[in-house]
């Protein structure tokens, strides 16, 4: 244990731990992180709106996102939620190649501000919907799986960091719980990835279904 390579061994593997420890460590139990400093600030709503130009050729000028998937609906959201998402996706926390670029030159103002406007759009009621024959299925998934976080009406805890997922398109939560599952998506809490990972492509299908028929939370 003495010699100076062991003990150089045992840095490097606790440098690895560390950082690995890092990466699945929820942000909000990062310590004096970045998101602990974006709730100190309190946002802007109207200068929100000015650095919301350059997010809406993606997430649309409301913000409802489109039914493909590919852009997730922001209007809404808490913004705790979106804080921590951006602050996870500059920090490569969270796998988004096509944001990294733009949520790096956000300074921490922009962000607390574009996220309080967003918080401020009404949530749309034209996100996509799935089929609906899965949805006693995935109601039943859902109740034991994720209600206790996202809410009896997916309405998710801004308190807790536990995104809304009512009135989110479905082939966007249909992607998403899929690399929640596969380990694709980066940041998902274990507890979350505990739930889905016995999960197939039937039982995902089903609670997509489900999560994307809840109408928007009343307020
Ligand atoms: C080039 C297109 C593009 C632009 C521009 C863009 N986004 Fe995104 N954004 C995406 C994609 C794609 C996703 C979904 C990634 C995934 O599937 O994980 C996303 C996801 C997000 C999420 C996570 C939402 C959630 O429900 O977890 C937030 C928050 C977000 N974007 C905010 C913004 C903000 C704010 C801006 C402008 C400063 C912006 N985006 C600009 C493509 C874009
Ligand atoms: C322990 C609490 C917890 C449980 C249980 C949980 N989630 Fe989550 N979920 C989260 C958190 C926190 C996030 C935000 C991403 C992150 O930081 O982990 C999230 C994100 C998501 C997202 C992405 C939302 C977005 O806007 O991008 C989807 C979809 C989702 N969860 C679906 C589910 C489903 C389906 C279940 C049940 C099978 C479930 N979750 C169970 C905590 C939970």
């Amino acid at each position: 244990m003495s010699t100076p390579r062991t003990a150089l061994f045992l840095l490097a593997t606790g440098l690895l731990l560390a950082a690995h420890a890092h990466a699945q460590a929820p942000v909000a139990e990062n310590g004096p992180s970045e998101i602990a400093q974006l709730l100190e600030l309190k946002g802007d709503a109207a200068r929100g709106k000015v650095v919301f130009a350059s997010c809406a050729d993606c997430h649309r000028k409301d913000a409802s996102g489109r039914a493909n998937g590919v852009f997730p609906r922001l209007a809404g959201q808490y913004a705790s939620v979106l804080m921590k998402q951006l602050s996870d996706i500059r920090a490569g926390r969270r796998n988004n190649a096509s944001m990294l670029g733009l949520a790096s030159s956000l300074s921490l103002a922009d962000i607390a501000d574009v996220a309080a406007y967003l918080q401020s759009l009404p949530v749309s009621e034209r996100t996509g919907k799935g089929p609906g024959a899965a949805v006693t299925r995935g109601r039943q998934l859902y109740e034991r799986d994720c209600a206790m976080c996202h809410g009896g009406k997916g309405e998710g805890d801004a308190a807790k960091f536990y995104p809304m997922i009512a009135a989110q398109h479905y082939r966007y939560l249909l992607r998403e719980v899929t690399s929640i599952r596969d380990g694709d998506r980066g940041n998902s809490d274990p507890a979350m990835v505990r739930m889905v990972k016995n999960y197939d492509a039937v039982d995902i299908e089903a609670v997509a279904d489900f999560m994307s028929q809840l109408p928007p939370p009343k307020p």
